[in-house]
């Protein structure tokens, strides 16, 4: 039997542990907010009132929030139903927050991690067993309030209660998408994201040198695809350079050795030369893009020129057409298209189920987390299946799982207008409310 979640220690008031309290707050659950020091979780409390985008949707909701520091405040947490754990992406710091939880933290209350990547098994290695039967992943996505996702990820010993209770209280209480994945690196949504935003900065170099430009490429990998039009650079600019460098040092340690994505885990040396040198998008001022006034006032968007670097203005470009089959047509712009995203479709056709059991939970995860209008495998149907493993064969391009899965089955779509999809065994399966 699931158990009623209504409080929630939230541990780390960064961006995420802001959100994350905030959004508990607000559906009326007790919250305690901790961090390192005074100055930080204050700043964060006025954020959570204060911001031009409030965090809460009614400001007298901040009442059910008490904050606190870690050094004198972590008893507290005995009180707490939900243990929440968001404090910087680094496993040691991670590891040394999880053995303070399980010293303080009642017998009876719910532990989670909002990791955006490491796997839970590294956090919690050599734990106690009472943790892990009570641990798992909650990897909310940014901005909380706003993103419908949540990865839910069960640890190795994680009770069923323990999931049931989180699952339902994500969807019902906090009013998310609950995704459930596996316990492999970056999960469901960021695997395939973020191999998607790699290989295309990897493919980017080909392409500038046939005149794609960084516009260009930001139009084509938008609209048509049905991806927010902030594109791929456009994206990257928004995550921060430094952040993805972090992510490819954490995909080279934990990737499987054969994995699809392991030659792109390093950044190429165009953006390797931004990192260094501080473009990190824009909370450093600029990364691909920038927006400078000018003496009247006027706002110039420009754009960073990779090859002579230098900043020049930026040229708008639009794509009339929006439909996937640019992906299937042989010209300079459908093949970097095919490149980039066709190539993601066929590496999350190839990771059921080695990151989630069914093509649903994958297809909900890149919907919800980056606000793709269609998941893979509907993108993969709206293209027909059929035609990709044409594309694939005449390319030399070894079949996927999922596409071998449909290849071999009578059934010649991932999901049939019965509500149902196909699952590993090439049949199709109810999909569940
Ligand atoms: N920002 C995102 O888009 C996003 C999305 C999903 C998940 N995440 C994950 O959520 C977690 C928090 O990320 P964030 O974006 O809120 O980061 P953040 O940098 O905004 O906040 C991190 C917090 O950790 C605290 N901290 C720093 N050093 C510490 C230490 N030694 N011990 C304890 N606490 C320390 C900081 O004071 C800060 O408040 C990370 O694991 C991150 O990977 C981030």
């Amino acid at each position: 039997m699931p158990h009623k979640i209504n409080s929630v220690a939230v541990l780390g008031s960064g961006t995420m542990g802001a959100g994350i309290a905030a959004l508990a707050a607000d559906k009326n659950c007790k919250v305690l907010l901790l961090d390192i020091n005074e100055d930080t979780v204050n700043k964060a409390r006025m954020n959570i009132v204060n911001e031009k985008k409030p965090l809460l949707s009614l400001p007298s909701n901040i009442k059910n929030i008490e904050i606190g520091t870690f050094e004198k405040d972590f008893h507290k947490i005995v009180n707490y139903e939900w243990i929440c754990e968001a404090v910087v992406e680094k496993l040691e710091i991670k590891r040394e927050i999880f053995t303070k939880i399980e010293n303080f933290r009642s017998k009876s209350s719910f532990v989670s991690s909002n990791t955006s990547g490491i796997p839970l098994k590294e956090i919690t290695k050599g734990m106690p067993e009472n943790l892990l039967k009570d641990v798992c992943i909650t990897h909310f996505f940014n901005p909380v309030k706003v993103m419908k996702l949540c990865e839910l990820i069960p640890g190795e010993k994680t009770s069923k209660e323990v999931l049931e209770t989180f699952s339902n209280f994500l969807a019902n209480t906090l009013g998310k998408g609950v995704v459930y994945g596996k316990d492999t690196v970056n999960f469901i949504g960021n695997r395939i994201g973020c191999y998607f935003m790699l290989k295309g900065l990897h493919e980017g170099k080909d392409a500038r040198k046939k005149n794609l430009s960084i516009e260009k490429i930001d139009a084509l990998l938008s609209k048509p695809l049905g991806l927010p039009p902030t594109g791929l650079y456009g994206l990257i600019d928004l995550i921060g350079l430094d952040v993805m460098y972090s992510v490819g040092k954490n995909l080279e340690i934990n990737l499987p050795k054969n994995d699809l994505g392991r030659p792109y885990v390093s950044l190429p040396d165009a953006e390797l030369w931004l990192y260094n040198n501080g473009q990190l998008g824009r909370k450093s001022g600029g990364g691909f893009y920038r927006v400078q006034k000018s003496s009247n006032g006027e706002k110039i968007k420009e754009v960073y020129d990779l090859e002579n670097r230098e900043w020049v203005l930026s040229k708008k470009e639009s794509m009339d057409s929006s439909s996937f089959d640019i992906m299937l047509d042989d010209t300079i712009e459908g093949n970097y298209v095919w490149n980039v995203m066709g190539s993601s479709l066929l590496y999350a056709a190839d990771l059921v189920p080695e990151i989630a059991d069914d093509i649903v939970n994958i297809d909900n995860a890149m919907k919800w987390g980056f606000a793709w209008q269609k998941g893979p495998f509907q993108i993969i149907d709206a293209l027909d299946p059929k035609k990709v493993i044409e594309k694939c064969n005449r390319l030399g391009i070894k079949l996927p799982k999922m596409l071998e899965v449909i290849n071999n089955s009578s059934n010649n779509r991932f999901y049939s207008t019965n509500e149902e999809f196909l699952n590993l065994s090439g049949d199709y399966e109810k999909i569940s409310a």
